[in-house]
């Protein structure tokens, strides 16, 4: 397994729109799943890394909350998500986010607290999870990448909800 290179802010190739995961079967897609996992792990109290970030331009993204600071006390723990879909949200709130791909900045975003989501997993199988809270802002964050989105675009005003990180530790959580 391999540490992936995360593209930077404003790298083009993290605007592009991507592909469906369709051969599960496929090595290369598999080893970019098992990169992806290092490259997640390599980045400490980071939750979430999408295949886009690494230039792979593939619907596909991993998360594990248990892996944040404060981890919330209802989530699924790893997850490795394919061609994902939001079937139904609820309730909105601002939140603070960050992302490898900004490493330098923090961002207030307005998220929905409650999504159902479809999926495959690795392996192609189908399946459905409701995720609250802090879960929930990670996979939209995260299905923003596959969009071309960054959290910048979702701010209300640059001046007011964008913040320069006091340092590059690993006490802050990023997706
Ligand atoms: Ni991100």
């Amino acid at each position: 397994m391999t540490v992936l290179d995360i593209l930077l802010y404003p790298d083009e190739r993290l605007r592009q729109e991507c592909e469906p995961v369709e051969d599960f079967a496929d090595p290369a897609i598999q080893g970019t799943i098992d990169d992806l996992l290092e490259t997640l792990a390599a980045h400490p109290a980071c939750v979430g890394v999408a295949a886009p970030q690494a230039g792979c331009p593939l619907q596909l993204l991993i998360m594990d909350c248990g892996r944040a600071r404060k981890p919330p006390a209802d989530h699924h723990g790893l997850l490795v998500v394919c061609n994902p879909a939001i079937l139904h949200w609820n309730g909105m709130e601002v939140g603070r986010e960050g992302c490898l791909s900004l490493p330098d900045y923090t961002g207030n975003v307005v998220r929905a607290t409650e999504v159902t989501v479809q999926f495959q997993n690795r392996h192609g199988q189908e399946a459905v999870l409701a995720l609250t809270g802090f879960e929930a802002r990670v996979i939209q964050h995260e299905m923003d990448h596959l969009e071309g989105k960054l959290f910048v675009d979702r701010l209300v005003s640059r001046k007011a909800d964008l913040f320069r990180r006091k340092n590059y530790g690993p006490t802050k959580t990023k997706g």
